[in-house]
C-alpha cells in the first residue's frame, strides 16, 4: 500500500493572508532584512510568498553554496532544520536563523549517529556517503556528503579516487542510492530510508498522468518511489529516454528554463510531468511560463516546508529566534564531507 503523504496543514496561516497583507509583510520582512544586515535563503519548495521575498531561492547544494559565499552577518533559512544546520556548520561565525524548530525531515529521521556508527562498524573499510538530509550528528560520521544533483559525481569521484573496489555505504534515501547504482551500473550497500513525501509518488501516479498527458516530457526527483520504475520503463523502451529527466529541484529548473526558451522559438505550448513536492510547480511556472507543468501527485506537499510562513519569517527577523548552531566539535566533523562534496561539484 502506498504510504500516507504528510500533508500542508489545509487553511495554514498563509492561506489565509490577502493579497494586500502579504505585500505589507513582505515589505516589512524586507526592511528588516537590510537593517540586520540578513540575506534570507529559500528552498525551491517554500510557500511562494517566502520565495518571493528571498534573496536566494535554490536547491539544497545552491543553498548551501549561497551560506558557505554569505557576507552578511545573519542568514535567515526558510527550509528544513538540517538545511540550517548545514550553514551554521559552513559559517560558524554567522548567526543562523530558522523561523520554525520544528521544520524537520522525515527522510532526516530516518538514519541517527548510532545507528550509523553501528553500520560503519560492519564494513570497517566502507567509504560512507550521505545525501545532506541527515543531522549534523550524521555528518560527523560521514566521509562524503551529497545532494541530488551531484550523488551520482560523488560515487564516481570515491570509486576513481579510492580504487574500483571500494565499498560504498550510501544512505539514507534508498530510491537516490537505486537511481546512483543504476547510472554507475554498480551496486553499494544502500540504508533503507525514504522521504514520505517523496516515496509517496508512486508507479502508478505516473502511469495515470502519462496517460491523460501522452506527449508531457517526464521531471523526476530521484527521491521519489516512482524513479525506479521509470528507469525501468525507459530500459525496456516503453518510454522513449529522451522525455525523461531525472533532477534535482535546481536542475529541473534549468530544465524550464531551457524549455522556456525552445517554447518561445517554436511558438508552441510544451507540457512536463513533475514528480516531486508541489511548492516547486510555483518555482518552474515563474522560470518558465509558456510551460505548463503537471503535478504527478497534486497531494505531494511537505508539511515540514509549509512551516515556514512569512508572518514567522518576519518574527524570526525581528526577534532575531531562533538560532540554529551546531557545537564546535561536531560542526567541524561534520564540515569535511559538506567541504569535499562541495569540491567536487
Ligand atoms: P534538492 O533541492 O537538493 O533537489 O532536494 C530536495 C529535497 O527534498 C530537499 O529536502
Ligand atoms: Fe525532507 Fe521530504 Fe520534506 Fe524534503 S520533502 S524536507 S526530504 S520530508
Amino acid at each position: 500500500m502506498a504510504p500516507t503523504l504528510p500533508m500542508a496543514p489545509a487553511g495554514g496561516h498563509s492561506q489565509e493572508l490577502s493579497a494586500r497583507q502579504i505585500a505589507a509583510l513582505q515589505a516589512e520582512v524586507r526592511e528588516l532584512a537590510s537593517t540586520r544586515d540578513a540575506v534570507i535563503l529559500a528552498h525551491n519548495y517554500q510557500v511562494p510568498e517566502v520565495q518571493q521575498v528571498a534573496d536566494y531561492v535554490g536547491d539544497s547544494l545552491g543553498l548551501s553554496r549561497q551560506a558557505a559565499a554569505a557576507e552578511c552577518e545573519t542568514i535567515v533559512f526558510c527550509g528544513v532544520h538540517f538545511m540550517a544546520e548545514t550553514a551554521s556548520i559552513l559559517c560558524p561565525q554567522k548567526t543562523v536563523l530558522i523561523p520554525d524548530l520544528d521544520a524537520g525531515c522525515s527522510l532526516a529521521a530516518s538514519i541517527d549517529a548510532e545507528q550509523l556508527a553501528q553500520w560503519r562498524a560492519q564494513y570497517p573499510r566502507g567509504v560512507v556517503v550521505m545525501y545532506v538530509n541527515t543531522t549534523a550528528e550524521v555528518k560527523a560520521l560521514t566521509d562524503y556528503c551529497c545532494t541530488s544533483a551531484n550523488a551520482v559525481d560523488v560515487v564516481r569521484h570515491i570509486y576513481s579516487t579510492h580504487g574500483e573496489e571500494t565499498e560504498i555505504l550510501f544512505g539514507p534515501d534508498m530510491w537516490l542510492g537505486a537511481y546512483v547504482e543504476r547510472e554507475l551500473g554498480r551496486r553499494m550497500h544502500v540504508w533503507d530510508g525514504e522521504c514520505h513525501v517523496h516515496a509517496g509518488i508512486r508507479p502508478a501516479d505516473i502511469d495515470a498522468t502519462r496517460a491523460a498527458h501522452p506527449d508531457a516530457e517526464l521531471l523526476i526527483h530521484p527521491e521519489c518511489g516512482c524513479s525506479t520504475s521509470v528507469m525501468e520503463y525507459v530500459a525496456a523502451g516503453d518510454i522513449d529516454s529522451g522525455g525523461v529527466h531525472m533532477l534535482s529541484t535546481g536542475g529541473m529548473l534549468r530544465y524550464a528554463q531551457a524549455a522556456e526558451r525552445e517554447s518561445d522559438r517554436a511558438g508552441a505550448r510544451r507540457e512536463a510531468v513533475v514528480a516531486t513536492e508541489t511548492g516547486m510547480l510555483y518555482a518552474l511556472e515563474q522560470a518558465a511560463p509558456g510551460v505548463s507543468f503537471i503535478p504527478a501527485n497534486a497531494e505531494a506537499s511537505c508539511m515540514y516546508m509549509k512551516m515556514i510562513t512569512l508572518p514567522k519569517l518576519l518574527d524570526a527577523l525581528r526577534d532575531n529566534k531562533f538560532e540554529v548552531r551546531v557545537p564546535d566539535e561536531i560542526a567541524a566533523r561534520a564540515r569535511i564531507p559538506i567541504d569535499r562534496m562541495i569540491a567536487i561539484g
